[in-house]
């Protein structure tokens, strides 16, 4: 088969990453092969995500960028994927002329027919949702080389709604993926040689809920946990609504469990969190937090917020402050409040000025900064197990992650990868930690 180069971006989240790779894997049986040039491509792909505003000119900014490429006389098609492909369909080739192919949130299984058609110079868009009746067999598992830690999607979409969220209008319906499948994907891949799975969704906790004959989320955990050879499970992200006492005595049940987790609070305040729609309160947020502090007492926490809220007050933001020093996170991303079409708080006025939020999201930044900072050197002196996945950042060095999530540096050679390796960690940087084998 004739030898074709195959150029993605992908922005967004986790579901966008996974995407990507599903693309890769669809397109390997046309005969692409993936590179990181797009200048000598055949096929450029931006895999989009479209939460915070700016992102549509931000995707035709990046493309007027790239098709330069297409400029110089080689036949190369352009493609759009992702959450703005799904909010702008045909929108985008009107707009775009060179732009060849928009494929929606729900349509990667016609993109290998797509392609083909754009190989004679067709142009078309698929933004269609899909019925949850047809879906639940459009999980397509991912061909790809054998790693150590692999994304098994679970569920897809949401159904929460929050007000400020665009993600239920360009990823739809909430759908569970059927639990038979996931466990045949998850023994596959400990079969592969596989060791850690991630399982994927906007909304991994509310996993099943809908279906009666499915099981629920900790019950999955249970199940997957008894798969020989997978021997560390993650999960993200997870809603605090749907944080289950069952789920909670997973991290003290399950073993295989990772030791960390990313609940977003949004925010700390119940007036906001209200706003929001979010459908739990700052105390209840807390409490969850709590119990999982007292069965996992190394747990840690990530989080997102959002700054800026319409209506949010000073009191208000004292209030995430606060939060913030009752969890203690590891890590946090935080978002100032953008508003998005069709979204409920789109409609609120959007009234505190830039130099508040940035003034507020500097704060908070610093509060985190100082809050990783401390966390990370409680660390030093303690032994991790880390599942090595590669070469460090200096010659000499391995790379891996910890259960707690965070990247392990240390020395050693290459023949560590793939294993489990005892470290004792010696100095903590601001997004990694460094070890010394034991
Ligand atoms: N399903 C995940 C979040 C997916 S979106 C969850 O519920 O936790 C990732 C993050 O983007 C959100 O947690 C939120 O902090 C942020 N975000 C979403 N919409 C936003 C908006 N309109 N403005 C600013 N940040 C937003
Ligand atoms: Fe968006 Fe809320 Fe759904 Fe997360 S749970 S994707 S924030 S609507
Ligand atoms: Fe972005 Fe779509 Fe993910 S909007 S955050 S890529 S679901």
């Amino acid at each position: 088969m004739a030898h074709k180069l195959l150029y993605i971006e992908t922005f967004g989240c986790q579901m966008n990453v996974n995407d990507s790779e599903r693309i890769v894997s669809m397109l390997a049986d046309l005969g692409y092969a993936a590179t990181d040039d797009p200048a000598t491509s055949d096929m450029i792909l931006l895999n989009t995500c479209s939460v915070r505003g700016g992102a549509e000119e931000k995707v035709y900014r990046r493309l007027a960028n790239l098709r330069i490429y297409k400029r110089g006389g080689k036949k190369q098609i352009i493609a759009v994927g992702g959450c703005v492909a799904q909010q702008e369909g045909e929108e985008l080739l009107r707009k775009l002329p060179y732009l060849d192919l928009v494929i929606g949130t729900h349509n990667l299984h016609l993109l290998p027919n797509m392609v083909r058609g754009a190989e004679r110079g067709e142009r078309r868009s698929e933004t269609t949702f899909i019925d949850n009746e047809q879906r639940a067999d459009l999980f397509p598992a991912i061909k790809g080389e054998s790693r150590l830690s692999r994304f098994v999607t679970v569920m897809q979409g949401c159904d929460n709604f929050c007000s400020y969220c665009i993600v239920p209008y360009v990823r739809g319906r909430e759908i569970s993926r059927r639990s038979t499948d996931i466990l045949t994907e998850v023994r596959q891949l400990a079969d592969e040689g596989v060791r850690e799975v991630i399982l994927l969704g906007q909304n991994v906790n509310s996993y099943g809920l809908k279906t009666a004959s499915e099981p629920t989320f900790a019950e999955l955990i249970h199940q997957i946990a008894a798969i020989d050879g997978i021997d560390r499970i993650r999960f993200t992200t997870s809603h605090p609504k749907d944080m289950s006492d069952e789920l909670i005595a997973c991290f003290c049940d399950v073993p295989k469990l990772s030791g960390h987790i990313h609940l977003p609070a949004q925010s700390g305040s119940d007036d906001v969190l209200k706003r929001m729609g979010r459908g739990y309160g700052r105390e209840s947020y807390l409490d969850k937090v709590g119990k999982l502090k007292a069965l996992r007492p190394d747990i840690v926490f990530t989080g997102d917020i959002i700054v800026g809220f319409p209506g949010e007050t000073d009191a208000d933001f004292e209030q995430t402050l606060s939060l913030m020093e009752e969890v203690r996170y590891i890590d946090l991303f935080s978002f100032i409040y953008s508003p998005r079409p069709r979204t409920r708080a789109a409609e609120l006025a959007d009234d505190l000025s830039r130099t508040v939020k940035m003034a507020r999201l500097d704060r908070l930044m610093e509060l985190q900064r100082r809050h990783t900072r401390e966390i990370s050197h409680t660390y030093i002196g303690s032994v991790m197990s880390v599942l090595v996945e590669g070469e460090g950042k200096l010659p000499g060095q391995v790379s891996g992650k910890a259960d707690i999530g965070r990247t392990v540096n240390f020395s050693g050679d290459s023949s560590l990868i793939g294993s489990f390796a005892d470290v004792r960690i010696v100095k903590a940087y601001p997004n990694s930690l460094l070890g010394e084998p034991l």
